[in-house]
């Protein structure tokens, strides 16, 4: 079967290596891909706001499935186009894809579900929310609804902040707003707690942790994540049970009472205080770099798993996982996630060194003159799978140091919580 692959990060490398295993793949498209995926699928260049451009190319090229990495697409509702026109998706619908595309859209649900997350309260102007952070315990988040690249979200410690995050927010920083979500700061670890669901059945799809800061200790700005380990060292039978009763089962409920039927990745971001879950944010679909630590731990045919999916058979599939520890160290150009230069050469990077535990996944990469440039800000992932942490983070940086890349960094603390205390 050929299949196709939007996406050009770490996450979507990692897709295509383990579809490509599949003995029933026999051709992978990637939209628009890295220099990694061009080594074993074709990239192509498509405008992914331009669904009728897409529509045409799976048609010219017999394309039977279509997974969809990022969140932009599902919300803007590539699903429900391509089904439309009798072509598999794996991903959720465009209403159900609010529950990553409105924070308040999930924050309803929770509040009619009962499903534990933080105390909140949605506000529709700017005075009336200034008048409510003025009666406010601090810290708390102010958080803007719809999709912003990780940006929307404000932890602040006092009203001044709090009223900046809200002038932004109502200003149209992060598109027209006419809402935005208060919360309680909660306070705990966090994880990354994922399932696979077919729209009847759902499984589980392991944890992470991950590491969104850019420096070390978990300090600096905000990144799209410096690196992540697989399983959580938080999970346990009673945490999972929790999350699923309390959680994940309640949500899936809410779709099916709007009618409507989950199919795809769901990512719950959760923060667990005294082994009691709460449910932070819902991603539609797979972390980044949580993916890369994930996949390698798949014992199954990754596209059995994903088709079954779209013909609502996921019940009869088995998911086996690898009993490993699996860590991903992301490489960034200097100066990332403010400035940084582009279309810098990596030399000496061998592309074929994918081997069974060992992996460098392409993001922000693209071949150019039988030459690797780094085009973006999270360059390369390096994945390791052993019986320990580690072992894992050692091996990592003895390859990162071996590539000797000298305008890339990369934090050599990721996995410190299992790892160093
Ligand atoms: P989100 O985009 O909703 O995942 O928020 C980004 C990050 O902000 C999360 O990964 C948390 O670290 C933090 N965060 C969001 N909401 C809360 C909350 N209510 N309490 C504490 N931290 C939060
Ligand atoms: N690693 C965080 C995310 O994918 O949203």
């Amino acid at each position: 079967m050929k299949i196709a692959i939007i996406g050009s990060g770490g996450r979507e490398h990692a897709l295509a290596y383990q579809l490509n295993k599949s003995d029933k793949v026999t051709k992978i498209y990637c939209i628009p891909g890295n220099a990694g995926t061009e080594k074993i699928s074709k990239n192509i260049q498509l405008d992914l706001e331009n669904f009728n451009e897409l529509y045409n190319f799976f048609e010219k090229e017999n394309i039977e499935l279509v997974v969809v990495g990022p969140e932009k697409p599902l919300v803007e509702g590539i699903v429900d186009y391509l089904e439309a026109k009798k072509i598999k998706v794996f991903g959720p619908k465009k209403k159900v894809a609010q529950l990553e595309g409105s924070k308040i859209f999930t924050k309803k649900i929770c509040k009619e579900f009962k499903i534990p997350t933080a105390n909140f309260k949605i506000c529709n102007n700017e005075k009336e929310t200034l008048k409510y952070l003025l009666s406010s315990n601090f810290p708390l988040v102010v958080k803007a609804d719809g999709l912003a690249a990780g940006k929307g979200v404000f932890i602040c410690k006092t009203f001044d902040e709090s009223k900046n995050a809200v002038k932004e927010i109502f200003n149209g920083k992060f598109g027209k707003a006419n809402e935005v979500l208060i919360e309680e700061f909660l306070d705990g670890d966090e994880m990354s707690f994922f399932i696979i669901s077919d729209g009847k059945s759902y499984k589980t799809f392991n944890t992470a942790q991950d590491h969104k800061r850019v420096g070390e200790g978990d300090t600096g700005k905000n990144t799209g994540g410096m690196g992540a380990y697989s399983p959580s060292s938080l999970i346990n039978k009673d945490l999972e049970y929790k999350i699923l009763k309390k959680i994940i089962e309640p949500t899936l409920h809410a779709i099916d009472k709007m009618g409507e039927e989950y199919v795809g990745f769901l990512y719950a971001g959760l923060m667990i205080k005294n082994n009691e879950p709460f449910l932070i944010e819902y991603n539609v679909r797979m972390g980044d770099p949580e993916c890369q630590t994930i996949l390698p731990l798949v014992k199954n045919d990754l596209f059995e798993i994903i088709y079954s999916c779209c013909n609502s058979s996921l019940k009869k599939q088995e998911i086996n996982w690898k009993n490993q520890k699996s860590m991903c160290i992301v490489l960034c150009s200097k100066g990332y996630p403010d400035k940084y230069e582009k279309n810098v050469e990596i030399s000496n990077l061998d592309i074929n060194q994918n081997l069974k535990d060992k992996f460098i996944f392409h993001a922000g990469t693209k071949s150019y003159n039988n030459k690797i440039m780094a085009i973006g800000g999270r360059v390369l992932n390096f994945v390791k799978l052993s019986e320990s942490y580690l072992i894992c983070r050692e091996e990592i940086i003895n390859e990162i140091n071996k590539l000797n890349w000298k305008k890339g960094f990369f934090r050599s603390d990721i996995g410190y919580k299992v790892i160093d205390e």
